[in-house]
């Protein structure tokens, strides 16, 4: 599949189902619930497309089966605090299209999108949980980087990788 999908920019007709995917991925992971705070934030692309990029991965009978969001810079969907730095967040993958190459080409593009703008580095959060994710990210060649965790009031560590751009 991955050779015939197309990673682009998320158009007004792909939000529902790109909300609906993310939804559907993180629901998917065993040991983590997201709750419907998390839930209404993940649907609503419409809102993300304001301060950043979602790009889609369209199969190519044109049906949704991933979805991610770039955050080129400082904003109100950053989690991360330097003006050279870009953000990856809600990287999903259909379940039903998860192991096939999606999920990589997604994370590529949006380390080719903090590479032409010429960030510094990619940073990116995640959970324990999310352990297909972490292998990912390592294969891509992010670091785990334990000094940029967070603790959210609920008490839940979002983990820090980091995909250096420079030197
Ligand atoms: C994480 C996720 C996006 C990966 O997408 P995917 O299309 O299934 O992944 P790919 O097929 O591109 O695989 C890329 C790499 O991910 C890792 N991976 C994928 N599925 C895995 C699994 N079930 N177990 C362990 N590692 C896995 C492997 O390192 C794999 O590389 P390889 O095929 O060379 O071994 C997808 O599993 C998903 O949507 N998960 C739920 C949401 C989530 O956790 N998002 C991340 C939030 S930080």
């Amino acid at each position: 599949m991955p050779a015939d999908v197309l990673v682009r920019p998320a158009r007004p007709e792909d939000y529902e189902a790109a909300g609906d995917i993310t939804v559907a991925a993180y629901a998917s992971i065993e040991g983590f619930s997201p709750g419907p705070r998390y839930e209404a934030e993940m649907r609503d692309v419409a809102a993300r497309v304001e301060t950043a990029e979602v790009l889609v991965a369209a199969a190519p009978d044109g049906r949704i089966v991933g979805a991610v969001t770039f955050v080129p810079g400082l904003g109100p969907l950053a989690e991360f605090e330097g003006a050279d730095e870009s953000g990856m967040r809600m990287l999903a993958v259909d379940p039903a299209a998860q192991g096939l190459g999606v999920g990589r080409m997604l994370a590529q593009a949006c380390l080719e999108r903090a590479r032409a703008t010429e960030r510094s580095r990619l940073v990116l959060h995640t959970t324990r949980a999310m352990t297909a994710a972490h292998a990912l990210y390592r294969s891509l060649g992010f670091a785990r980087t334990p000094g940029r965790d967070f603790h959210t009031p609920g008490g839940l560590v979002l983990e820090a990788y980091v995909y250096e751009l420079s030197g």
